[in-house]
Formats: structure tokens, sequence, C-alpha cells
């Protein structure tokens, strides 16, 4: 199978790395009179509003964001839907600027160039048809693609996977290649999974604060959904599913018939460069048939082997009667990456509360049993009253901090993050690290996307656990073989995969880097 020949990924990832030398010789430029559309339009598909009123659900956001519901039986109706979606991938903030207007959207995303979209494959839902619906977010309403029951599609995709079985509503992620490769090149394919993980910390977060089950699956035949969803799979594809609520009945079988629907959508741009590393990547990851996703989904999850810590900081997290009230909305309306950071210390128990309410596991089909993670975090910490500065070790397990080097790291931090001010200024900054070796070993190269998955939900939650508590964070890039050698020898064989920098908030000021 070609996922598990792993040469291919490793082929990406190293051509992907950013270097100083790589920075300082790439010649890219930003071709503004080029800049893609950051929306997916069906110019002539009707548009079925979506409701702008929600019942404000009472559930605190630390606690929505740490959780995992198991509601025997819950259907969503058009309102919860419409949560579901706004405050997932809606637009929360407009903001002009000289070359135009940007819809900064619930999520953050690279570049806030949104190359995720959102479609729905849909029971028959109160107030909703069966159907399979894009979701438009600049005009925040659906466009049924298909109408009928089309969930056995995805149930034999993922190969009967149970929740995709047994949802009445299934959220399906693609990615779109030059939407976010105009800026990043090749580098985009990683940015995928970080900025369709933003998106699903929040899709998990507001399932849970509504009490419906969700799970991210990560394990599909890439071309029986790209087929359902009529998507040119040379520009956009799949990425993830995520089924939401519950019913007793598996899905009906799918429709024999699946012809193509040929539908138009308004150009991106007036051209597009393919970047042909990302398309390389994305057909070595995928998994050609329902047996290929089964084997997929049974390899061990991997195995944790770290050695007792010699000391170990024990988290102080608050406890649920101590944490703030605010509910999962008001944070993710309140959220916005922040631009630049004040030198100040956020204390202990504020970094223990974020941590411990984001890395208490993921439901996904790649990360069982529940728990497993893919990412290990590493810290740099500039400034947490009762906390020495200096480097870090999460360990997960025993929830404490394993120090590793003491110092003041600041001008590191900001080094690190691709030489940039905010992880310098930042309270603390977090790296994910995986040991990639053991994920492509275990999981082939679509391990690799699960891990840059993984790491986007646990830094989506990140942020989200920092506005909870009226603190900044901003997700970061990075200068991939620095960051391993700077944890070292700690993080020796491990790869960098993600960055996000938590602190005070300064004063807003300029547009995103
Ligand atoms: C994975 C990730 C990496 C990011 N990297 C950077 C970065 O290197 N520098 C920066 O200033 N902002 C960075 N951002 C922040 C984005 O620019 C921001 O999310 C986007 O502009 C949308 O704005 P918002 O988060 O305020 O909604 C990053 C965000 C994410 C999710």
């Amino acid at each position: 199978m070609v996922n598990l020949d792993s040469r291919a990924g490793w082929t990406y990832h190293k051509a992907t790395k950013h270097s100083h030398l790589s920075v300082r010789t790439n010649r890219h430029f930003l071709d503004w009179a080029n800049q893609p559309l950051p929306f997916k339009i069906y110019p002539k598909l009707e548009l079925i509003p979506l409701p702008r009123k929600f019942r404000e659900v009472a559930a605190p956001a630390l606690r929505a964001i740490a959780e995992v519901r198991r509601r025997e039986s819950a259907v969503p109706d058009l309102q919860n839907l419409s949560q579901l979606l706004y405050l997932s991938a809606g637009i929360t903030r407009r903001r002009a600027w000289s070359g135009g207007e940007i819809y900064f959207r619930a999520a953050a995303c690279t570049g806030a160039l949104y190359e995720i979209e959102l479609y729905l494959a849909a029971a028959a839902l109160p107030d909703l048809e069966p159907g399979l619906y894009h979701f438009a977010a600049d005009e925040f309403g659906l466009r049924k693609l298909r109408a009928g029951d089309f969930r056995g599609v995805l149930a034999e995709a993922s190969a009967h996977e149970s929740s995709i079985a047994h949802a009445p509503l299934i959220v399906i992620c693609t990615a779109t290649y030059w939407r976010n490769a105009w800026k990043y090149q090749a580098r985009t394919y990683r940015h995928f999974g970080w900025d369709n993980g933003t998106i699903l910390a929040n899709l998990l977060a507001v399932s849970a604060s509504l009490e419906f089950p969700a799970k991210v699956i990560g394990g599909f035949v890439d071309a029986e959904v790209n087929r359902l969803l009529d998507v040119d799979s040379e520009r956009e594809v799949a990425f993830s599913l995520v089924p939401i609520g519950q019913v007793p009945d598996a899905t009906p079988a799918a429709p024999e018939d699946l012809s193509p629907l040929g539908l138009e959508t308004v150009p991106l741009s007036r051209n597009e460069v393919d970047y042909p590393a990302m398309r390389t990547m994305h057909a070595a990851s995928s998994l050609p048939s329902p047996k290929d996703v089964a084997g997929w989904r049974e390899f061990a999850s991997v195995a944790r082997s770290k050695e007792p810590a010699p000391e170990l900081i024990a988290l102080q997290p608050l406890g649920d009667k101590d944490i703030p009230a605010d509910s999962i909305e008001q944070v993710i309306l309140r959220r916005g990456s922040t631009r630049r950071f004040r030198r100040e210390p956020i204390s202990f128990v504020e970094l223990s509360t974020i941590l411990d309410r984001s890395t208490g596991g993921v439901a996904a089909d790649f990360l069982e049993p529940f728990g497993t993670t893919f990412n290990d975090l590493y810290l740099i910490v500039n400034a947490v009253e009762g906390l020495a500065s200096g480097s870090y070790f999460f360990n997960r397990e025993r929830r404490g901090l394993e120090p590793l080097k003491a110092g003041d790291f600041r001008s590191q931090a900001g080094d690190l993050g691709l030489e940039q001010e905010l992880p310098a200024d930042s309270s603390v900054a977090i790296f994910f690290l995986a040991d990639l070796e053991r994920i492509f070993e275990r999981f082939g190269n679509r391990g690799y996307r699960a891990v840059q998955l993984e790491a986007g939900i646990v830094g989506g939650r990140l942020y989200l656990a920092a506005y909870a508590l009226r603190l900044g964070a901003s997700g970061l890039t990075f200068y991939d073989d620095d960051v391993v050698n700077f944890f070292s020898p700690h993080a020796e064989g491990k790869n960098a995969v993600f960055l996000v920098a938590l602190g005070k908030k300064a004063k807003p000021s300029g547009l995103p880097a």
C-alpha cells in the first residue's frame, strides 16, 4: 500500500522545513492582484439562510473544551446546526484595511486565508431536509448540492466506523490548496491540519456544550468522499469528517448512483500556482479502499515510553468550581490572535489550567484509546509567577512539568518562532514535537495528516482556554530543526510540528503576519 511507504512523507516534511537559510533565500512574494477569494461560492444555487439567533449554552467554556459527550440519542436541529457552524467557521469580525476588508472567522487560521470549507451530509433533521450541503460562511447559509440522504457514502468510505454509521449529521472538512499556498507555498499541506484543527477544537467544544457526541475521523477512502462532494481533487480535497449526534439505526446504504454534479463555482483568482509536492503528499497518504481504512484504524496506538521523570512540578489547575462561568460562545466571540504581548507574567495556576483543559484527550479515530497523543509539548517559560524561567517538558500522563534548562530564553523563543516578537514577548511559548519516525511506521503517510490535525486541535484548545481566562494567544510558525536542537537532548529524534504563544495582550496593532 502506498500509504505505508513513508519515503513520500519524509520527502515532503524535509522539503517544507523552515530554516534561516530557506527563509532568506526564498524569493516568493505576495501577488496581491492575484489574491484568492477566501470563500467558495456556488453562484447558481439558491441560499438556504441559517438562523442567526441561538439559545445561549450555559456550560462554562473551560468545561466544554475538555469534555466529550456520550448521549445515547441526540439529533441536532437547525438552530443547533447554525450554532455549530457559526462558532466553528462563521465570520465573527470584519476589519477594513488598505487592500479591502478582512473577514475574520471563529477559529484562527494561518494568514487569515481560510482554506478549509465545511460541507454537511444530513439525515432528515428538524427543519432541514436530508441532503448534502455546502456551508456558505460569507452569507451564513447552506447550499444544497444533492437532495437525499448520503451519509451511507461516508459510512462506507470510513469502513463503517461506528460514530459515522450512527450520526444524523456528518461535517465534512475540505482543504483548498491554492487559497493558502498563495502565501505559504508547499508548506500549506501542514497548514491544512493546523487550520482544520483549530476549527475542530471549536466544533468539538460547541458539540460538547450542546451535549452532542462528536468525533474526528481521519481515516476514509479519499476518492469516495471527494466524489460525493464532486470537488476537483487536484485543487480541493476532503481532510476530515466529524459525525455529530447519535441515532440508534445505522445509516441507510449509499445510493447506487453518485453522478457528477458539475456545479459552477466562482474562480478563486485570476490564475493559480500549482505546488505538486502537496498533491504528491496527498496521494501518498490516501487510502484506496474500505479495507485499507479498516486496517489503518487498527494500527496500535503509539505507546508512550518515557523514563520516569527525575523531577516533576505538578500542575495546579483550577477545578470546575473555580473556573470562569463564561460560555463557549462568549469565549469564541472574543477570541482573536494576539498581535502583541505585554512582557508580564501570567500565574502558574493560569498556565496549569490552560494545559490541563487542553490536553485531556481528543476523540479521534487515530487517537485510540481515548487519551493517546502524537504531539509532545515543550515549553519556554518567559514569565510565569511561581515558575522559574527556562525550558520544560510537559509530562502529560503525570500532569506536570519536567524542568530541562533554567534561564532567560526570550530571545531564543523569538528566534525559534521565525524571528518574530510574539514568542519573545509572550509569557510562555508552547512547542509541539512529535516522533514522526514512529508515527510513519505505524500509520504511514496518513499519520502525517493526523499529527498535524491533532496539533491544530490541541493548539485551538490552548487558544480557547487562554481566552476563557481573559489571556491572549497566537499560533506561530517556526524554524524546524532549531526547535528540536533547542530542546535536545530530551527532544532528540523528534520533529517540530506546531507552536502557540500565550500571555497578556498588549494594545492591538498591525495586520496578520
Ligand atoms: C497555526 C497558526 C500559525 C500562525 N502563525 C502566525 C505567525 O507566525 N505570525 C503571526 O503573526 N500570526 C500567526 N498566526 C495567527 C493568524 O495570522 C491569525 O489566526 C489569522 O490572522 C486570523 O486572525 P484571528 O486568529 O485573530 O481570528 C497563526 C495562526 C495559526 C492558527
